[in-house]
């Protein structure tokens, strides 16, 4: 498999629920993501941000239309042991929910070494090398690691979570409200990281959130989605300062009346 050069959805629907009662939560959304690429996706809760990352990393099927990377369809991609590991190297995902996304009865560090091994292919030391390095430039404690994931914080286990997605230094990364849980200050070190890993290493990012001003700090592309669509794609200084949709303005509105932060 050819390195990221890109990922497409097109005309991506999801529906949820039975045929008569069916909620369309994703409604013909195109996208594509090449490297480089720094896009936020953000909207109100229940816009359908979660159900379209998850769709783009293969975690969700869709009701009808597409994803491809490089060209071939995830499904076709994930169907085979070979080509799902080497996609799971080439675009790594990181969910708000950290809770089940670890082994409770693995230490963090067991964790973050598996994709390490299983998808790098390197052995037990050169593994606990990398995780450590990781870890450290998330900037934890280095004992930390070597807890169960129950003993550590919640701001901590997501930032472990993060860790084990750049772990493996993927092409493209990407993150479902890594920093809604996290205090300010943790979060603007967590936002500063994920944009240098993606300026140093060239790899894209998609990064939901429906905080407008983190997402702008990070991406220079924002998506607004509402019911399932999206209403607005433009460079982020475009979307922030001439916004093209009424919802826009409505929601950048919100964030300034709220007194947030609201620099590209
Ligand atoms: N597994 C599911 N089963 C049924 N409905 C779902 C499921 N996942 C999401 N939905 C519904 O689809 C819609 C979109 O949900 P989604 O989680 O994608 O929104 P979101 O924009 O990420 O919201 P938030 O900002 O609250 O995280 C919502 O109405 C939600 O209730
Ligand atoms: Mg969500």
């Amino acid at each position: 498999m050819d390195a990221f050069a890109q990922l497409a959805a097109t005309s991506v629907v999801k529906h949820f629920g039975p045929a008569r009662n069916r909620h369309t939560a994703v409604d013909g959304v195109s996208l594509t993501v090449e490297p480089g690429q720094r896009i936020g996706i953000v909207g109100e809760s229940g816009s359908g941000k979660s159900t379209l990352a998850r769709i783009m990393v293969g975690l969700e099927t869709p009701s009808a239309g597409t994803v491809t990377f490089n060209g071939t369809s995830l499904r076709s991609l994930l169907s085979m042991r070979a080509s799902r590991v080497e996609l799971r190297r080439e675009v790594q995902f990181v969910s708000q929910d950290t809770t089940s996304s670890f082994d409770p009865l693995r230490t963090l560090r067991d964790s973050i070494r598996q994709p390490a091994q299983r998808l790098l292919g390197l052995d037990r030391r050169a593994a606990d090398a990398k995780v450590d390095e990781t870890v450290a430039s998330l900037g934890m404690a280095p004992a930390l690691v070597d807890r169960n994931p129950a003993e550590v914080s919640g701001g901590q286990r997501q930032r472990f979570a993060i860790a084990r997605a750049l772990v493996v230094r993927p092409r493209l990364l990407v993150c479902d409200e890594v920093v809604s849980a996290l205090d300010v200050s943790v979060q603007g070190s967590i936002l500063n990281l994920l944009k240098r890993y993606c300026l140093e290493s060239g790899a894209a990012l998609v990064f939901v959130s429906h905080g407008l001003p983190a997402t702008a700090f990070v991406c220079s592309e924002l998506v607004v989605m509402k019911n399932g669509q999206i209403v607005e794609h433009g460079d982020t200084h475009q979307v922030l300062h001439a916004p093209r949709h009424p919802y826009t303005t409505a929601l950048l509105a919100a964030f300034r009346g709220g007194g947030a932060r609201t620099a590209a």
